[in-house]
């Protein structure tokens, strides 16, 4: 089997429009390519929903910092078409960025208020860039429903006030988290880390399982939770907390006092040079 690779968004939005008119649902799954096994899982799922599966791998300048990882992000196209053939994907939507952002692009879309705090103090422009190209992709590619992994907390919750705010069609999926067996959360930025830095990253979600145990054990003070996973965090040796907080499991708000509501403890750290995220949901 192979996957067809579509390279502009006018011969995406001709395939997508062939395919509603033959009365298919369209499943899209957007990724920055350098697919892993969460990647698959959103990939299986969206088989599951749709007639067709269309990924999306592009990654997308607008949503890097000046001094963030764009030229040296991972890339392995090939492997990735092969993950996306055994996965039942029927089209790789691949643009490039002159296709995305032709000379003289200046339309950006912002939701305001989600995206400030927690990725978005320490990645100024990032949701920015992410907003705009998410409503980009899924205007080329029209899809009924569309994947995303909660891993991105913040993002999911981005596009999900965008998709309502701007009246998007798209039915918005959020899939957890896919970890590997010893606890890290699954990125591609992970083929950043050396073996050692690899071991010093299970750090975050060491603290976050421990504020679950905490929380399942009935804590509900808030200050108390981010306490417990704190202590995993300090001083560890090349480990440097970016963020650790709990928010509003949807509005994203900070919570402060007694946990009453679902709630999200989300953490980002520079290990070594890289920059991991990671969150758990709490729901009392
Ligand atoms: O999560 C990602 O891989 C990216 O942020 C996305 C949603 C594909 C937009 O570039």
């Amino acid at each position: 089997v192979s996957v067809e690779i579509i390279k502009t968004p006018s011969a995406m939005r001709a395939r997508s429009d062939a395919w509603r008119a033959d009365g298919k649902r369209i499943a899209f799954v957007p990724t920055m390519g350098y697919l892993h096994e969460g990647h698959v899982s959103l990939l299986e799922e969206g088989r599951r929903r749709g007639d067709v599966l269309v990924l999306s791998i592009f990654v997308n300048p607008t949503q890097f910092g000046p001094k963030e990882d764009l030229s040296r992000y991972p890339r392995d196209l090939e492997g990735d078409l092969a993950k996306a053939a055994r996965a039942g994907v029927e089209v790789a939507y691949v643009p490039d960025a002159p296709a995305m952002y032709p000379d003289g692009y200046q339309t950006y879309v912002d939701v305001e208020r989600l995206r400030e705090g927690l990725c978005g103090a320490s990645r100024p422009g990032h949701f920015r860039g992410v907003a705009t190209v998410v409503l980009k992709l899924l205007n080329a590619v029209q899809p009924n429903v569309a994947l995303f992994g909660m891993k991105d907390y913040q993002q999911l919750q981005v596009i999900r006030r965008m998709t309502r705010d701007l009246d998007l069609p798209t039915e918005i999926v959020g899939l957890p988290i896919v970890r590997e067996p010893d606890g890290l959360a699954m990125s591609s930025r992970n083929a950043y880390l050396s073996a050692d830095e690899r071991t010093r990253a299970l750090a975050l979600s060491h603290a976050l399982a421990a504020a679950r145990s905490a929380f399942t054990g009935g804590e509900r003070d808030a200050s108390r939770l981010v306490a417990t996973a704190r202590q995993l965090l300090d001083d560890r040796d090349g480990v440097r907390l970016d963020y650790l907080e709990l928010r509003d499991g949807e509005s994203l708000e900070l919570i402060e006092g007694a946990v009453t509501r679902p709630v999200v403890l989300a953490v980002a750290a520079f290990v070594g040079n890289t920059r991991l995220i990671d969150n758990i949901l709490l729901a009392p």
